[in-house]
């Protein structure tokens, strides 16, 4: 029974009860509309609390349902007999009321919420709209305003935030269903208050400020359907009667979720629920993860001890001498300031979490680390001398990690006593922003080592995607294929401007060429002089990116790089960079032509797939997703258009 009633004197309690997150399914949906038809028959009853079992409220329809015909009742009927009850209904809240479980929760009279519950309208976020009443009923129990960023934005508020705005009535003091008992007995001789359907909504304060905030979603929706889809039944359920408000609301959802922008966003939903799990894994136990050390407080080293902190794990960090551990020490301390500022953490947070970070110059320090991560320069022997210094300095059970991009983790591994414990980790920066970590499996690495790296990822919130080694695992890699590929075009005829444009209007938040400007051309250069040695005589090697580095265009740092600099941040195109460009065609015997957006598109997607398939082919990837799940977290692919391996017609999630 997915619903059951119980009794407490004169008042019903509903348990839903549907694990893992109570999605509403069929046996949902009849066992709602069950416990509503008990309730209304039975005259000793008075009022009924919705509650549910398990870790969380109803956190949404079933998705997995959405590939098959609705059957019915169907939640958005179900929600209006509620609406309609003669008798209270309270909702109590624990966890998360998100999409088709917060609807339900606005089909009751009343909502009580534990302080640490979250409420919100997700839809969006799978290419969809509320699709049983919530853009009706929200925007007229909040304001207008509050509505719209919920439905269009898909973030869930705090339960306390909620009680602000409205959304609940009540925060739950202690036992939640006790609460909810006290607060519908308080409520048994009051008149009911009106279905939120038969009330007017709440119309915007303003009418300029409303149409920035329309702007705004459509500015940051790009190509996407739902978000706009979600103003225009919005601006429906402010100005047309609820009835038809809700009707125009079902009609556009059922209309979105056939639609491939929400098809492959529900992909990615699972894709990234299934990346992490590694079979092999399967009952290995992670070693503890009570005291953190990294080397390097650079860029990256300071990143990941900043997340490291914020995730309350005690860091030692090693840099080379005492200077180098101070400018360590305050890049950290300004990852923090940074969250302060944000209102992410408050200065008495700011002040314990530094108190957990140790400097050292010593690796002694060390002794008694758990897990310790290597993010020094990127190169073989500076790498070789720090696992050796860790084989002296720390306890053999102590699991050691690399951060390199492109380094072999096995060469390293080889190097030291005991292979078995040398694992990847590698993040992306800033590292304590970015979701994406690879954990890199190597080749003798135990499945204590790698339990312990994917606990770390998920101590850290971190999507974590298991990669073999090869030359820049899987992101690294892809983007140094399609990278190849840019630059082949540039030489074929296209200029910077035009492929990150294409890029953009596909989806990505900015080119391949802004962002090699961002990240400085100069790591990239360093890789390729490396492998110029072992490059394949007969591969197509184009050499404007190594023409600008010798002209010391380094990317925005320099002022000057595939674009030219004069404010520090703004992309301008350059001359100087097409007439590169141009010579190095000339020296290549091509005759360049125009491309168009699409056949840049495709190219740079053909680029992206077939490497993907060569890293399926290698078993350096899981699964196909996880290469989807990489590429859309860590390199900008848009997430609505579900991943490269994803628009290549791979379905393995
Ligand atoms: N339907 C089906 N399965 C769901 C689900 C849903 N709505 N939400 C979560 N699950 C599954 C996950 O796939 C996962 O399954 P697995 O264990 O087999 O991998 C399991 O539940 C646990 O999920 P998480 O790993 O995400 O657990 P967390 O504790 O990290 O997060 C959560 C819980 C916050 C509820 C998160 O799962 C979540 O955000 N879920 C999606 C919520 C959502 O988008 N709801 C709206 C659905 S659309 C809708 O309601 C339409 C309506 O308007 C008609
Ligand atoms: P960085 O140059 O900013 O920092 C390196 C730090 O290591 C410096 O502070 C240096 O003093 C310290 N260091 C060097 N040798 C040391 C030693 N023997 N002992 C202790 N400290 C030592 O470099 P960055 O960018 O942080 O990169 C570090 C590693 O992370 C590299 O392997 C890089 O490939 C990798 N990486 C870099 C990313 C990026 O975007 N910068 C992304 C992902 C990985």
């Amino acid at each position: 029974m997915a619903v059951t009633l119980t009794r407490m004197d004169d008042i019903a309690i509903a348990t839903v009860e549907n694990p893992p997150v109570n999605a509403v399914n069929y046996a949902v949906r009849q066992g709602l509309l069950e416990a509503l038809v008990q309730t209304e028959a039975d005259e000793e009853i008075r009022a009924t609390i919705l509650i549910c079992a398990g870790r969380t409220f109803v956190a949404g329809a079933d998705i997995r349902e959405f590939g098959q015909p609705p059957k019915p009742p169907h939640l958005p009927d179900v929600i209006t007999l509620l609406e309609g009850a003669t008798k209270p209904w309270v909702a109590a809240i624990h966890g998360s009321a998100l999409g088709g479980g917060l609807e339900i929760a606005l089909g009751c009279h009343y909502r009580i919420a534990t302080p640490s519950a979250r409420l919100g309208l997700p839809e969006v976020t799978l290419g969809l709209i509320p699709g049983a009443g919530g853009t009706v009923r929200l925007p007229r129990l909040v304001a207008a305003e509050t509505a719209l960023d919920m439905i269009t934005g898909g973030k869930p508020v705090a339960a306390p935030k909620a009680l602000d705005s409205g959304l609940i009535d009540a925060l739950a003091d202690g036992d939640l269903q006790e609460a909810a008992l006290r607060f519908a007995r308080q409520r048994l001789g009051e008149t009911l208050p009106l279905p939120l359907s038969a009330q007017s909504p709440n119309l915007p304060r303003d009418a300029e400020d409303w149409k920035t905030r329309q702007r705004r979603v459509l500015d940051r929706a790009r190509g996407q359907a739902a978000p706009r889809a979600a103003l225009e039944i919005l601006d429906t359920a402010l100005t047309a009667p609820a009835k038809e408000a809700l009707e125009q609301e079902r009609e556009t959802f059922l209309r979105l979720k056939s639609h491939p922008e929400s098809a492959a966003l529900r992909h990615v939903f699972f894709a990234e629920r299934a990346a992490g799990q590694l079979p092999r894994l399967k009952g290995a136990e992670p070693g503890p993860l009570d005291h953190i050390g990294i080397i390097g407080g650079g860029t990256m080293g300071a990143g990941i001890t900043a997340a490291c902190l914020l995730a309350d794990l005690p860091v030692t960090m090693i840099e080379r001498d005492t200077d180098a551990c101070d400018a360590g020490r305050a890049r950290v301390t300004d990852i923090l300031d940074d969250a302060q500022r944000r209102g992410l953490i408050d200065a008495s947070r700011h002040a314990a979490l530094l108190s957990q970070l140790t400097t050292a110059t010593d690796y002694a320090a060390l002794a008694a680390a758990d897990l310790v991560i290597e993010a020094v320069f990127e190169d073989m022997a500076t790498k070789h001398a720090v696992f050796k210094a860790l084989d002296t300095h720390t306890r053999p059970v102590c699991i050691l990690a690399s951060n390199t991009s492109y380094l072999d983790i096995n060469e390293m591994a080889r190097a030291t006593a005991h292979p078995e414990r040398i694992i990847g980790l590698h993040f992306f920066s800033p590292a304590h922003v970015m979701k994406l970590l690879e954990l890199i499996v190597t080749d003798r690495a135990s499945d204590r080592a790698l339990a312990t790296g994917l606990a770390l990822g998920k101590r850290l919130r971190k999507l974590t995607v298991p990669a073999g080694v090869c030359d820049g695992f899987i992101g690294n890699r892809i983007l140094s294929s399609y990278r190849r590929d840019t630059d082949a075009i540039l030489q074929d005829g296209a200029t910077p401007s035009q492929i990150d444009q294409a890029m953009r209007d596909f989806g990505f938040p900015m080119g391949i060429f802004e962002m090699q400007d961002l990240a400085g051309l100069d790591i990239s250069w360093a890789m390729r002089k490396r492998r110029a040695a072992t490059r394949d005589p007969d591969e197509r090697y184009v050499d404007i990116a190594d023409t600008l580095c010798e002209a010391g265009r380094l990317g925005r740092k320099t002022g000057r790089g595939w674009y030219l600099y004069t404010d520090g941040k703004t992309p301008i195109p350059d001359p100087e960079v097409e007439q590169i460009i141009a010579q190095s065609a000339e020296a290549a015997g091509i005759t360049r032509r125009a491309f168009d957006p699409d056949e840049i598109i495709t190219r740079i997607l053909t680029a992206m797939q077939h490497e993907g398939q060569e890293i399926l082919n290698e078993n350096i990837a899981e699964r196909a997703s996880d290469i989807d799940v990489v590429m859309i977290n860590g390199y900008g692919f848009p997430r609505w258009r579900g991943g490269p391996m994803y628009m290549a017609g791979h379905r393995d999630s």
